[in-house]
């Protein structure tokens, strides 16, 4: 496992803890072996205690490359070392799974060539959604369907603020700073505030509802720093609620349309509805209809659970996050 945070935090918690191992081999898996860990300083106390027996290194590299690790977690967060260490392992034939959605969103094609090339497996559950199992129901669960929008609220942090706004009538400098101070955004919010987070995992549910790779810098992208308390008040009044919305949509010719941009909606509808942290995706396909998925969408305990998720499917034999969808890039099978 590579990075010791939020998420790899609570990834590691359960993967020693013997409860755990005991309900996940009741369910017929044998349980991961946590081998060693890969942070910046290993010194460093962190509020977890590992066993003894766990490597713990700065040297990531050299972890990636033991023979005895069949998967790599990358925990990181950003493109770089990360991006190189998981093409590394992808390269060797290591399964990989990430929670890194700017990875995936900006590399995603590159990876799915090498991916496909060395027959590997790369797996992002945690990548959308946090908590929420979204990718994997998409991909198998809808497989009989023909998808045709992906609607929905992906970013935290906003929905807070404007959900701050909305029920406080706080402005949004007055929002942001409160949502800081509760350590639900970050001391630099540009990602989620400017929608950059949310069309990162917008790109991701397009690819795997739709096919195409789209580049992050084509979908239409407004952020929420400009939302005013006078628009949220002019939305409640008409029963509304003003939401970051992310919006993808194939059209019968197959061209696809994504947008993540501040949106007014109906406070009954289940999306108006979904307020502070939680995140919601609807799927609207055929023959099914409509389906939501809502819950956590961050935090570090229920992001672990799509982490080990994926962990547990790849022992399953699932194969990739795509596998199963038709190949988004020409290559490989
Ligand atoms: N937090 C969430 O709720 C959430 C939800 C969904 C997805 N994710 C994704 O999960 C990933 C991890 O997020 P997080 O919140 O756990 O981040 P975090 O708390 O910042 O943890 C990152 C960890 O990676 C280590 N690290 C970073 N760069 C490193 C480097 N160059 N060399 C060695 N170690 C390095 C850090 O080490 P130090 O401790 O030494 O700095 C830290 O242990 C990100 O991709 C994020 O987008 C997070």
């Amino acid at each position: 496992m590579l990075g010791l945070g939020n998420v790899g935090r609570a990834v590691a918690e359960r993967l020693v803890d013997e409860g755990w191992r005991r309900l996940v081999a009741e369910r017929g898996y044998e349980p991961p072996e946590l081998v060693a860990v890969g942070v910046r300083q290993p010194g460093r106390r962190r509020g977890i205690d590992l066993p003894e027996s766990i490597d713990l290194s700065d040297d990531l590299a050299g972890l990636v490359g033991r023979d005895d690790v069949e998967v790599v977690v990358e925990l990181l967060g950003g493109l770089e070392p990360a991006g190189s260490l998981i093409r590394t392992a992808l390269a060797a034939g290591r399964s990989v799974v990430t929670a890194n959605k700017a990875l995936i969103a900006s590399g995603g094609a590159e990876l799915e060539v090498l991916t496909r090339q060395s027959g590997a497996v790369l797996r992002f559950e945690a990548a959308v959604g946090g908590g929420i199992p979204i990718l994997a129901p998409l991909v198998r669960d809808l497989a009989a369907n023909r998808i045709t929008s992906v609607t929905g609220i992906l970013n935290g942090t906003t929905n807070h603020i404007l959900t701050a706004m909305t029920r406080d009538g706080a402005d949004y400098a007055g929002a942001l700073a409160a949502a800081q101070r509760l350590g639900y955004a970050e001391a630099d919010p540009t990602a989620d505030v400017e929608g950059h987070d949310a069309v990162a995992k917008l790109v991701i549910l397009v690819r795997l509802a739709f096919g195409p790779w789209l580049a992050p810098g084509s979908v239409a992208r407004t952020g929420i720093s400009a939302v005013s308390p006078a628009e949220i008040a002019q939305a409640a009044s008409r029963d509304e609620a003003l939401k970051l919305l992310c919006r993808a949509h194939r059209a019968t010719d197959g061209t696809v349309t994504a947008s993540v941009a501040p949106t007014s909606v109906a406070r009954g509808s289940a999306i108006g509805a979904t307020d502070g942290v939680t995140n919601i995706i609807e799927i609207e396909a055929h023959p099914v209809g409509t389906v939501a998925f809502r819950g956590p969408g961050a935090g570090g305990p229920a992001t672990a659970s799509a982490v080990l998720a994926d962990v547990l499917a790849i022992s399953r034999g699932d194969g990739s996050s795509w596998a199963s969808v038709p190949n988004g890039v020409g290559v490989g099978g």
